[in-house]
């Protein structure tokens, strides 16, 4: 990525109000000297987020989303932060011209070959289409409600029964060998075939729209052969790290906050003709980590809406899964009587479709009304075994509203008292508040306590980092160690500190920086003597040697040779000592 010189950014910074830029996206509050506003980072109820025009920061108490005026428009508008920063440069008069590099120029470069011969692969197919022996095809489609120009837009094509194919490639000078690798020609003997034959053509994309392989339809009525046939996986088409339609829906889900997800791409071009435009299919696979995180980019609310039928709900559950492993917490459409999304819509209409997408389930009430499925209510044995089933889930929630809204629910369908499900829930939210990743310190030993510390005072005092600099050799919290680095090397570019500025150092590194300004957020006593940061480090060395002592004797423990005990005991006795100091 080309990098914005840091005093570039930070002038744009002093130029903006950060008060001003978040009032464009979310209506503010003022309460004394901050501002206030529903939280757009976590499912937020009452506005949890202050913005403060003193720091020019913004932190949401609940769910700890925090960061400077580039980061929120980064995180909020799901961009790069060099798109953030211009964009920000742009809304008072600063045009910069920095752009993210183009990913991975070089491996594009490399396969450019293989895009060309996807594209005019592409252009044969949808060539036939139009031609007097596309009529059957065309037919096909528009019984299936796809006119022409959705066949124009989805580039959809038609392969004919014939090697027509491999000989145009063969005749512009490709070699076969390489046409055989990406999967649109085979070979038998000495004859070079097309693979794909008498079928409706989908092209399939990558990321940024480029043609990578096909997905063939039949549409003759054949029984016996498979309904779609895949281009097999090559250098450039990698089946796990593709969403059908990313390309094109990647803007609008940014715009619209929210990605629906669903199995084929038939699904995808329907919703598409009927306007709903921030949809992607993950073409009947399971979803990768690939995938998840790819979804996580893509917008902050997720909804997987998969087919109807078991098979669908039983993708839902294993796509809830991988989800939820990234962080993302999905809401849940399941379509009655069995159907896919796209006969759904022709079936039942689009604005059926409409009163789903408005009325999701959670992933909690998509498990419950699983587990109900088979339960005769009348059986009280059964009633006891899905509250049991129930409360496993109840359990798992950590916002009171939605769990006393659940409760209340169960309590509805299964006749038993509120007090009663609420009994057997051991461990109940206390908060109304969904906390994602705020870290809280109580609980945390005093040697990362004493950590924490020093960095507060490290983001505020010069003397703090030189001590950091000269005494302290190791600190055990990996992120604090981290930060700690960064403070380092902000001291040594800028020789000065302060925590807004350092923010903005930081860049897109958002785990950091909401670390950073939790802990600048502790409310310690600002005018100490270098005496009490020296206590810090004197508690942090004691923690190191602490550790070690404890690693040393698990492997002790675990050590055989009498020979190698006996020496470990010996650096034991030595840590101990110093440890008695
Ligand atoms: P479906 O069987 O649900 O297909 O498979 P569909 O989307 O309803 O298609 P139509 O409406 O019958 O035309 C979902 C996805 O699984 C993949 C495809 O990507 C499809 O979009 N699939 C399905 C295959 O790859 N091969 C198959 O034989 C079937
Ligand atoms: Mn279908």
């Amino acid at each position: 990525m080309e990098k914005i010189p840091y005093d570039l950014i930070l002038d744009i910074q002093r130029k903006v109000n950060i008060v001003d830029v978040i009032s464009e996206y979310l209506p503010l509050e003022q309460k004394g000297k901050n501002y206030f506003a529903i939280c757009p980072f976590h499912d937020d109820h009452n506005p949890s987020m202050s913005i403060s025009p003193e720091k020019q920061i913004y932190t949401c108490f609940v769910c700890g989303a925090s960061g400077n005026v580039f980061n929120f428009v980064m995180n909020y508008e799901n961009i790069s932060f060099v798109q953030a920063v211009s964009k920000v440069a742009k809304s008072v008069g600063i045009s910069i011209d920095y752009q993210d590099a183009p990913k991975k120029v070089a491996t594009n470069e490399k396969y450019e070959k293989y895009y060309k011969l996807f594209d005019i692969a592409c252009k044969y197919y949808q060539n036939n289409i139009r031609s007097v022996y596309g009529k059957k095809a065309v037919d096909y489609l528009s019984k299936r409600n796809l006119n022409d120009d959705i066949i124009k837009e989805f580039e959809i094509g038609l392969s004919m029964n014939d090697n027509n194919l491999s000989k145009l490639l063969s005749n512009k000078g490709y070699d076969l060998n390489e046409l055989i690798d990406v999967g649109l020609c085979g070979r038998k003997d000495k004859y070079t075939y097309d693979v794909f034959r008498n079928r409706i053509m989908f092209p399939l994309y990558n990321l940024t729209g480029q043609v990578i392989g096909f997905s063939g339809r039949i549409y003759n009525g054949e029984t016996d052969e498979s309904k779609y046939v895949n281009s097999k996986e090559s250098v450039i088409f990698k089946k796990g790290t593709v969403l059908y339609n990313y390309h094109r829906a990647i803007n609008v889900a940014r715009e619209k906050h929210q990605i629906i997800i669903v199995e084929g791409f038939m699904d995808v071009i329907r919703l598409y003709s009927v306007g709903i435009k921030n949809v992607v299919a993950t073409m009947g696979t399971a979803i990768t980590k690939e995938h998840a995180n790819l979804i996580k980019k893509m917008a902050k609310n997720v909804v997987l809406c998969f087919d109807g039928d078991k098979a669908g709900e039983k993708a839902t559950l294993s796509a809830l899964d991988a989800l939820e492993k990234v962080g993302i917490n999905p809401k849940i459409i399941r379509l009655e009587d069995d159907l896919d999304p796209d006969d759904y819509v022709i079936k039942k209409g689009v604005d059926a479709f409409l009163t789903h997408l408005d009325n999701p389930l959670s992933s909690i009430m998509f498990k419950l009304d699983i587990n109900k499925k088979d339960i005769n209510f009348n059986d009280y044995k059964e009633v006891s075994k899905y509250l049991d089933s129930a409360v496993k889930e109840l359990e798992k929630i950590n916002d009171k509203i939605v769990y006393e809204l659940t409760v209340k629910k169960l309590a509805k369908e299964t006749g038993v008292d509120v007090n009663t499900i609420n009994d057997m829930v051991s461990n109940k939210p206390k908060t109304n508040v969904n906390i994602i990743n705020k870290r809280i310190t109580t609980g945390k030993d005093k040697y990362v306590k004493a950590e924490e510390y020093l960095i507060y005072y490290m983001l505020r005092n010069v003397d703090a980092i030189l001590l950091y600099q000269n005494k302290v050799s190791y600190l055990q919290d990996k992120q604090l160690s981290r930060i700690a680095m960064e403070i380092l090397e902000f001291y040594e570019r800028n020789k000065y500190i302060n925590v807004t500025d350092f923010t903005i150092f930081l860049e897109d590194k958002t785990n950091l920086i909401n670390e950073v300004l939790r802990i600048d957020d502790l409310n310690l006593p600002n005018d100490v003597s270098n005496d009490v940061i020296n206590d810090y480090i004197k508690t942090i060395d004691e923690g190191v040697l602490k550790s070690e002592i404890d690693k040393l004797k698990t492997k002790i423990k675990n050590e055989e040779n009498v020979g190698k005990k006996v020496a470990l005991l010996e650096r034991l006795r030595s840590l101990k000592k110093k440890e008695c100091k």
